[in-house]
């Protein structure tokens, strides 16, 4: 199991657990994070996952593809370290991953 940390605006912070391999979008909604509604349900057609990736793991995260960075344009408060979590798949690198929600979300 590799471990998975979710920064919600205030600081709060939720430790999960998951299997290697597991869509990282998936572990959100069924761990009901707030401000991740995916509506797409993880066709990276709508922005609903947008996370932010804390510095320290950017280089192991990687870069989003073009079609991730295209609908990633309409994501409000997109900043050099967003990705949509429901492109990002939990690898022996990602092991303790921390990725912040975005504080608009919260409301949307
Ligand atoms: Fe829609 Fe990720 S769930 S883009």
């Amino acid at each position: 199991m590799f471990q998975l940390i979710f920064i919600l605006p205030d600081g709060t912070e939720t430790l999960l657990s998951v299997h290697p391999g597991t869509n990282v979008m998936d572990v959100a909604i069924s761990n009901d994070i707030e401000g991740i509604s995916a509506n797409c349900r993880g066709n990276c057609a709508c922005s609903t996952c947008h996370v932010y990736v804390e510095p320290e793991w950017l280089e192991r995260v990687g870069v989003a593809s073009g079609m991730e960075e295209d609908i990633l344009d309409f994501a409000p408060d997109a900043k050099p370290e967003s990705r949509l979590c429901c492109q990002l798949v939990m690898s022996k690198p990602l092991d303790g991953l921390r990725l912040r929600i975005p504080d608009w979300q919260r409301w949307n």
